[in-house]
């Protein structure tokens, strides 16, 4: 017992800023990025979505996100201590945050189970020709429950690419944050970007991408006036950037005394940003493609995030004239190696948490809540999965996630008043001096769009 104690008490670190930058773009880069991104751009202006996109990202995305860095960097404990570091009253807003991650790694982790099965499918495009049904039915079972109380049995196709997607997960955490996470973010991110390269390459050669390019980018500039439009905007960019959830403040955790954090942060940003366009551009491209060879428009083909993973893109892969396989596995290999840095990263705010709290070894955390998630993880594995991972997914983003960060706000602006003190510590560890625009921001701009998003959600309950 004395050796877990001793080795509690070592507490993780990056090896180098570039090992802390890939971690967090790594978990940045996720389903949000490649299956969420290009459909929530197409449905809310086209080409002109870039304009509530990059004021979203400038207002609120960069600014929570060096907040996070910098409630992590200075307290250079978990998210809880964070908070109870500005003030012991708000501790509990960093355990909610953390159990929010941990909820969705209890989810997101089934959509990469599904995307590891229809990496193995590509060979051979083994979904044939009704793709619908297939997914719907051959693979998930036919006998999808009948309501939310019915849970039916166990999807086996489903159970057993998630046990071993938490076996990897598993494997990876139980080492000190930079031998696991950091090393699996070194490795898998220049795969990943490679493979979404040649993709994208792939999908604008193909015949018709550029009816979808055209669909994707065309402006249509009356969407501006819309409010729902601006708070998916905003929604987009809180959830691929990977704020709101306390996975940043907790790899900012790790990072040495003497970081620039807000360069850090301008580097995730971009990048982030940068894989979701050219995620989109491919994603299209392939659309188009798909348009052409059935002689209709874009619009009658472009499917939102399941769909468009699920049952559009095997569509798409069996038509493609040659190398189907390969670009199947291209589409479902990113989603799977992207969502393996991000489920680390939601995994990441409890086991740390509960180390900080109870002072056990990391491996003792790991684990509790890597088996605690994976049993969770089951329940999406039943008949009745698609339901809760539809309500579960809409409470927790429409809610969970704008109170959280709107006190967020509350916490450190409004009740304790650190804001400023927070401002000084970026200043001081970073080369880019970061203005008062940032408290602007952080304490009034960001708060209220957050209070009228969760406004408009509340209306739409009732609609
Ligand atoms: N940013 C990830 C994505 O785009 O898929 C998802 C995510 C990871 C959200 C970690 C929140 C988080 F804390």
């Amino acid at each position: 017992l004395k050796g877990e104690t001793d080795m509690a008490q070592v507490r993780d670190q990056w090896t180098t800023r570039a090992g802390f930058i890939l971690a967090a773009v790594g978990s940045a880069i996720g389903l949000g990025n490649i299956w969420r991104y290009p459909y929530v751009a197409y449905e809310n202006g086209g080409g002109a979505f870039l304009i509530p996109y990059f004021f979203a990202l400038l207002t609120a995305g960069i600014p929570i996100l060096l907040l996070e860095y910098v409630l992590g960097h200075r307290s250079r404990g978990s998210s809880p201590i964070s908070y109870r570091r500005l003030s012991q009253k708000w501790e509990w807003l960093g355990w909610w945050q953390a159990l929010l991650a941990f909820v969705i790694s209890t989810y997101y982790m089934i959509i990469l189970a599904w995307a590891l099965s229809y990496t193995w499918f590509s060979f051979g495009t083994q979904w044939g020709e009704d793709t619908e049904s297939f997914f719907f039915g051959q693979y998930l079972g036919s006998n999808q429950a009948e309501g939310f109380w019915d849970i039916g049995g166990l999807q086996w196709s489903v159970v057993i690419p998630v046990v071993l997607l938490w076996a990897f997960v598993y494997f990876v955490m139980r080492r000190q944050a930079h031998r696991g996470i950091e090393r699996m973010a070194r490795i898998m991110m220049p795969i990943l970007i490679g493979m979404m390269v040649v993709f994208t390459i792939r999908g604008i050669t193909l015949e018709g991408a550029t009816a979808g390019l055209n669909a994707l980018l065309t402006p249509d500039f009356s969407a501006l006036t819309d409010p729902n439009v601006w708070v998916a905007a905003y929604g987009q960019v809180f959830f691929s950037l990977s704020v709101g959830f306390a996975t940043m403040i907790t790899y900012a955790s790790y990072l040495k005394k003497d970081e620039d954090l807000a360069n850090s942060g301008l580097i995730a940003a971009f990048a982030n940003s940068g894989f979701e366009f050219m995620a989109a551009i491919g994603i299209f491209g392939a659309l188009g493609f798909l348009a052409t060879q059935s002689g209709t428009e874009v619009e009658h083909v472009v499917g939102q995030t399941i769909g468009l993973a699920f049952v559009i893109f095997p569509r798409i892969i069996s038509e493609l004239p040659w190398l189907n396989s390969l670009f199947g596995v291209l589409f479902f290999g990113s989603l799977v190696f992207a969502g393996l840095t991000s489920v680390v990263s939601l995994v990441e705010p409890s086991v740390s948490a509960i180390r900080d709290k109870l002072g056990v070894a990391r491996t003792t955390a790991v684990n509790w809540i890597c088996g605690l998630a994976a049993l969770v993880s089951l329940l999406y594995a039943t008949n009745g999965g698609l339901i809760y991972l539809d309500v579960v997914d809409h409470y927790l983003n429409s809610y969970g996630l704008l109170i959280g960060a709107i006190l967020m706000a509350v916490a450190t602006a409004w009740t304790t008043r650190k804001i400023r003190d927070l401002q000084a510590h970026i200043n001081q560890v970073s080369d880019i001096h970061i203005g008062n625009w940032w408290v602007l921001c952080v304490s009034v701009i960001t708060p209220l769009v957050l209070i009228v998003m969760t406004g408009l959600n509340i209306v739409d309950e009732w609609k």
